[in-house]
């Protein structure tokens, strides 16, 4: 009889905890889906839109009627804030400046020890950031600069050549079909961001007869890329299934991808500091490795293994999603032929056929600049923004916001919030433009770069080749369907931390 009592009263307790568990939530945080034991919300998530949780994130915002949501990833408060202004207000208040140390973030460091500049928080990423963006702008990043922009025009320049003659080597079959015309997105335009980043940051180029191993590590990034998600998968709840279901988690992908893309830049990183003479300095990797060579205290950030994260972190998104980007511009610039065929002119007007587009003509083509903008809206590249983490105890929206939440400002919500847009569906890039047809910034309340302290570093760079990639392939082809093509459908791109269009090769005809 006791022990009917006592298994009575154990299974009474179980219940109650369990129902607790589902039902509660910490006092006055925001409402949203209960919480399964495992799980968390993020079962509800995938049940919703399990290719696109940044829209299911939105549906469930709807269900609640708040602009901002509770939700649990695992053991992870979550909170995902849906309306423009409390989008802004996150990104440029400090409090929420922290990173999750999501199983992601630690997976792409040997030693599981998160460095590198997107997963790290507290002063050594201030440090960090501010380093390296301090000497990377004295060779020509986030600024005009001659030297540069004639690097630029000359990658360009090949690309064009890869186009119109075909492929020399046999890596660049990858890129494009014998005879030329016919371009694989969203690789092909990888190698030459690629490359002008390098340049900035090393002085030197990979010359086309070499660029096997980059075309590898580009496949690669995008690899990464593609196989995580705004959560970092199922792997950030339970990181143990990786061993349960290495395939299907995602984690063999992303580990194969990360070993490929850690190897090649440690490599490098090791060459450099092998051959670095203190009489000499080369380029901005000589700088960071002066600072790694003085006398600085223990815990300074300034050694080899944050030297390759933070390299890897400031060139991933060059070799990844500048081109990622460019494909999604390619994919509304056929789906728009009267938007393209505007640019078009535009490119006559300003700047004829004899040279490629420049820096100087960007102020003069509102048009082209406004385009690019409104792909940039509608489409937006980094959905769910890269997470955020509250570093104390706040208030958000009159919710209590717990220490360590997750907190993601929905850049994909703000860019589709008909409060701001009115017609947020339309693709519309007269949006940004005045009475006169000139650019007017005042009405771009779009942030795909983020904004605050953690606003993308490489915002200025990606505009720029955005800018300069676009028009010359406008000035020189017409995009256009062969035999058997279809018009992209924007609803098979995927879904990874960024948006991506699967890979399919794109027709060119010489204007
Ligand atoms: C179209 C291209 C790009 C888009 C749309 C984009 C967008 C973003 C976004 C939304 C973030 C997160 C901001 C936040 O945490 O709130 C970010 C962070 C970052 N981006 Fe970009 N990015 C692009 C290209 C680049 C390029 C070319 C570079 C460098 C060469 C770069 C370097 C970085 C770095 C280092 C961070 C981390 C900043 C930090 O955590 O402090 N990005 N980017």
């Amino acid at each position: 009889m006791l022990t009917l009592l006592l298994l009575s009263l154990v299974s009474i307790i179980f219940i109650y905890q369990s129902y607790k568990y589902v039902i509660g939530r910490p006092a006055g945080f925001p409402p949203g889906p209960p919480r399964l034991p495992f799980f968390g919300s993020y079962l509800f998530l995938l049940l919703i839109n399990y290719k696109y949780l940044h829209k299911a994130a939105l549906s469930l915002s709807k269900w609640y009627k708040s602009d901002i949501i509770g939700l649990y990833v695992g053991k992870y408060p979550v909170a995902v804030v849906h309306d423009g202004q409390t989008v802004r207000e996150v990104l440029n208040n400090q409090v929420y400046d922290g990173r999750p140390g999501l199983f992601l973030s630690k997976m792409r460091d040997a030693d599981d020890c998160v460095r590198g500049i997107f997963f790290q928080e507290g002063v050594l990423w201030r440090e960090q950031r501010r380093f390296i963006l301090r000497y990377l702008r004295d060779f020509g990043f986030g600024r005009r600069f001659d030297q540069l922009e004639n690097v630029i025009a000359e990658e360009i320049t090949d690309m064009l050549d890869l186009i119109r003659n075909g492929p020399r080597y046999e890596h660049e079959h990858q890129l494009v079909k014998p005879g030329g015309y016919r371009i694989q997105l969203p690789l092909f335009f990888n190698p030459f961001s690629a490359n002008s980043h390098f340049s900035i940051v090393y002085n030197e180029r990979v010359p086309r007869a070499e660029m096997a191993k980059l075309i590898k590590l580009i496949q690669f990034g995008l690899q990464f890329q593609r196989n995580a998600d705004d959560y970092g998968r199922l792997l950030s709840i339970m990181p143990w299934i990786r061993h349960i279901w290495p395939e299907a988690s995602g984690y063999n992908k992303m580990n194969e991808a990360n070993l490929y893309i850690y190897q090649y830049f440690s490599e490098f990183i090791d060459r450099h500091i092998d051959s670095y003479d203190e009489s000499c300095e080369r380029d901005f990797l000589d700088l960071y490795i002066t600072e790694m060579k003085k006398d600085l205290p223990k815990e300074s950030g300034f050694n080899r293994e944050q030297f390759i994260m933070a390299l890897i972190d400031f060139s991933f998104p060059a070799f990844t999603a500048v081109g990622s980007q460019l494909s999604l511009i390619v994919q509304y610039l056929m789906l728009y032929p009267e938007v393209t065929k505007r640019i078009q002119r535009e490119i006559d007007e300003v700047v004829g056929c004899g040279r490629l587009p420049d820096l100087e003509d960007r102020q003069k083509m509102p048009y082209t600049e406004a385009t690019i903008r409104e792909t940039m809206r509608i489409e937006t590249l980094v959905p769910s923004d890269v997470p955020h983490k509250a570093l104390e105890d706040t208030e958000l929206m009159g919710y209590r916001i717990p220490k360590d939440t997750i907190v993601v400002p929905s850049l994909y919500a703000m860019h589709m919030d008909k409060r701001i847009w009115s017609d947020p569906e339309n693709f519309r890039p007269e949006r940004f433009l005045d009475d006169e047809g000139k650019l007017c910034l005042k009405k771009d309340m779009s942030l795909p770069f983020g904004a605050g302290k953690r606003l993308c570093a490489g915002e200025t760079f990606a505009r720029n080749m955005l800018f300069l990639i676009t028009t010359a392939m406008l000035q020189n082809f017409d995009y256009v369907l062969a035999p058997g093509d279809s018009l992209p459908d924007l609803s098979k791109n995927f879904n990874g931390l960024i948006i991506t269009p699967p890979d399919f090769w794109v027709q060119l005809k010489e204007r």
